[in-house]
């Protein structure tokens, strides 16, 4: 494969961190968040809080947003602390947090550069996808490695992700993307892609650029490996409430992981 030059990929990745605050910042997806806010955890995760969070656990919510999962995991008895890279996202969780009267230790903070104690936490969490936002192999294994550090012995790191399968209906887009990187890119093409498994959506009005990176099933085992966590449970499959059909249907292409920090380190 034709590869960007180590500057190339490093401008690349600080122009899409710049990008993702940026969006995160708009009025119009802020307002949306204001939304999520009032939905609360999905079946998926209040299942695996409720089997794996111990009653008065100190949790670290990276990512955090408006507060989605905060909320419900204080009213379950539960001490969070949420950061999140946003500024505007962490006044409107602190907004929220004031109005809803839950208590949450909301500051503007990086998945990828934490700044808090070894051996902290009971849990640290990345969900919504989130960890999918961070560009680079490297940083998203800064993320897990940040979140082992902080973890006491013993303590989960709980979060989901995308998970890229080619055979299946996104198998267009992809032989589109192999397209791209392994032959365009060849004869001058820009492609901003510089992983496999980089995507980028345009919005209705296909102006805004949305980056995600959708990682393989055994690229995340490896890299919660590499992190040294042991893989406790995976639930591979997310359940959604599919409109046109009217009815719920599993996305395979989800994931919830559940890993954790051995308990004898010696
Ligand atoms: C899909 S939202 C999820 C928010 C929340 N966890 C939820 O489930 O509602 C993604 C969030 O990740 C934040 N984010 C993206 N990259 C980040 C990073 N490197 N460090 C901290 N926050 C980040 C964005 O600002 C945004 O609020």
């Amino acid at each position: 494969m034709i590869k960007l030059s180590k500057n190339n990929e490093k401008k690349e990745y600080e122009t899409l961190r710049k990008e993702i605050i940026g969006r995160y910042s708009r009025k119009k997806t802020l307002e949306e968040y204001r939304n999520y806010a009032k939905q609360g955890l999905w079946k998926e995760e209040k299942k695996l809080f409720n089997k794996y969070l111990e009653k008065g656990s100190l949790i670290l919510d990276l990512a955090c947003g408006s507060g989605r999962e905060a909320f419900p995991l204080v009213r379950m008895g539960h001490k969070v602390i949420g950061i999140d890279n946003a500024p505007p996202m962490i006044r409107l969780a602190k907004e929220l947090s004031k109005k809803l009267k839950i208590k949450v230790d909301f500051k503007i903070g990086d998945a990828t550069d934490l700044k808090f104690k070894d051996n902290k936490f009971d849990a640290v969490i990345i969900l919504y996808n989130s960890w999918n936002f961070i560009s680079g192999e490297n940083n998203r294994l800064k993320c897990l490695e940040g979140g082992y550090r902080v973890l006491k012995p013993g303590g989960y790191f709980i979060f989901s992700s995308h998970i890229r399968r080619f055979f299946s209906k996104e198998m267009v887009g992809w032989i589109k993307q192999l397209i791209k990187m392994y032959f365009l890119r060849y004869f001058g093409y820009p492609v901003r892609e510089v992983e496999w498994g980089d995507v980028y959506y345009k919005n209705k009005e296909k102006v805004e650029c949305l980056y995600i990176h959708k990682p393989s099933l055994s690229k995340i085992k490896k890299q919660l490996k590499m992190a040294n966590f042991n893989i406790m449970e995976i639930i591979i499959g997310i359940e959604r409430y599919n409109k046109k059909k009217n009815m719920r249907k599993i996305k395979k292409n989800y994931g919830f992981f559940v890993c954790k920090k051995p308990d004898n380190l010696t």
